[in-house]
């Protein structure tokens, strides 16, 4: 079969391939510990399931329409508008199944071939994987740790050329944890202020932040027309499977996007929707509960990491993640990813399924409970010990 040539330049999140040596081992009688996959471990709350059911049964099973339920994108909006300060229309609102597609959307929708798009390294892959695929030219911007793994502002500003047409952000950021800062965002604001460049905001992880408030580049002055802001319940409200998110952009972009669902998805789930409108006006506790247990965890596993020879790590105030630096046990990051899995039993992700710039790092979810974090922890100590 020949494939067409587009395909070859398609990327993929390592994690599902983890996940997948993981679950062998598994079914061969080992015992592995979770620390792979970036998602909630907690149910979805109960108040969110009732309403789907509820759904089902009053006949949410047919198409709905191709941005999202009205009642979902004015819920949305008025979300959106409350965190950010800024007002939305609900015609700014494209529901997606996942807020993965926004990504995919917006840059088929305002990148051409040969157009630059800057984006986080480490970062999530997708980002890279969709530029490249798009033909255009992916242009990292490093994410340091001695930077606190945020934006070195004159890099930046070096990197933007006429050729330009995006920047993706991330805070907090998925695989270091880092969060920029109000004046990272105003200096990145500046700099693409008066150029027709876009900026994609991505904000899944924006409740999951254990430090300071969230800042969104979108509510900066002049900047809600140049931002896609993406988000959705997936993290928030613990909903991976659900398939819900959504982007909140300029009114003419989001009906490009929405012809590009039309192409694609006809439009997300309807009773996933109606479950969605129940998360964002029912009562909060259960989400803010997640982000107090995702912020213990945070201080074990940091703390722990800290103790294990050659493991350095930073305290991330976001998401939940860590991104170790692994340099001095000697071992690479993917060495040190397999032999973890294999010998420990602990599955973790390379920083290089990150990017280039991920390596000497490793990324763990601590989207797990206290005790086995703890586990992990000894096993990889044992095993980190005797190199
Ligand atoms: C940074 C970031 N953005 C977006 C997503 C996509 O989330 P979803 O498509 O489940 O809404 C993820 C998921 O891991 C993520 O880490």
């Amino acid at each position: 079969m020949n494939f067409a040539e587009r395909m070859s330049r398609l990327g993929t999140e390592t994690a599902f391939e983890v996940l997948a040596k993981a679950k062998a081992l598994e079914a061969k009688g080992k015992e592995i510990i979770h620390l792979e996959i970036g998602e909630p471990d907690f149910d979805t709350p109960v108040n969110i399931r009732e309403a789907a059911k509820k759904a089902l049964d009053e006949g949410w099973t047919h198409y709905g329409p191709a941005n999202g339920l009205p009642e979902l994108r004015k819920a949305i909006a008025e979300e959106v508008s409350k965190t950010r300060g800024i007002p939305v229309d609900p015609d700014e609102v494209v529901v997606t199944p996942g807020a993965k597609p926004i990504m995919f959307f917006t840059i088929l929708a305002l990148v051409n071939e040969g157009d630059e798009v800057i984006y986080p390294n480490p970062g999530f892959p997708i980002y890279e994987s969709v530029i490249n695929f798009v033909n255009a030219k992916a242009v990292p911007i490093p994410l340091r740790e001695e930077n606190e793994f945020r934006f070195d502002i004159n890099e930046f500003k070096s990197l933007v050329t006429e050729k330009t047409r995006m920047v993706i952000i991330n805070s907090p950021q998925n695989p270091t944890g880092g969060v920029l800062t109000k004046e990272d965002l105003v200096e990145i604001a500046n700099t693409v202020k008066n150029k027709n460049i876009m900026v994609l905001s991505d904000e899944v992880y924006i409740r999951i932040l254990y430090e300071g408030e969230h800042h969104s580049i979108a509510s900066l002055d002049g900047m809600k027309e140049k931002t896609i802001i993406l988000d959705g319940f997936s993290k928030t409200y613990s909903m991976t499977g659900w398939r819900l998110g959504y982007g909140v952009m300029p009114k003419d972009l989001a009906a490009h996007v929405t012809k590009l669902m039309v192409n694609s998805n006809s439009c997300t789930c309807s009773f996933s929707q109606r479950a969605g409108i129940e998360a964002l006006k029912g009562p909060q506790e259960e989400s803010y509960k997640m982000v107090e247990q995702f912020h213990k965890r945070r201080d074990v596993i940091v703390d722990g990491l800290n103790k294990i020879k050659g493991f350095k790590c930073l305290k991330p105030k976001g998401a939940f993640y860590v991104f170790p630096n692994i340099k001095e046990t000697g071992k690479s990051s993917k060495e040190l990813e397999s032999i973890l899995l294999n010998e420990a039993g602990v599955a973790a992700l390379s920083g290089t399924s990150f990017g280039k710039f991920g390596d000497g790092y490793l990324r763990f979810s601590y989207a797990n409970s206290i005790e086995n974090i703890e586990k992990a922890l000894e096993r990889i100590d044992n095993v980190v010990s005797k190199f």
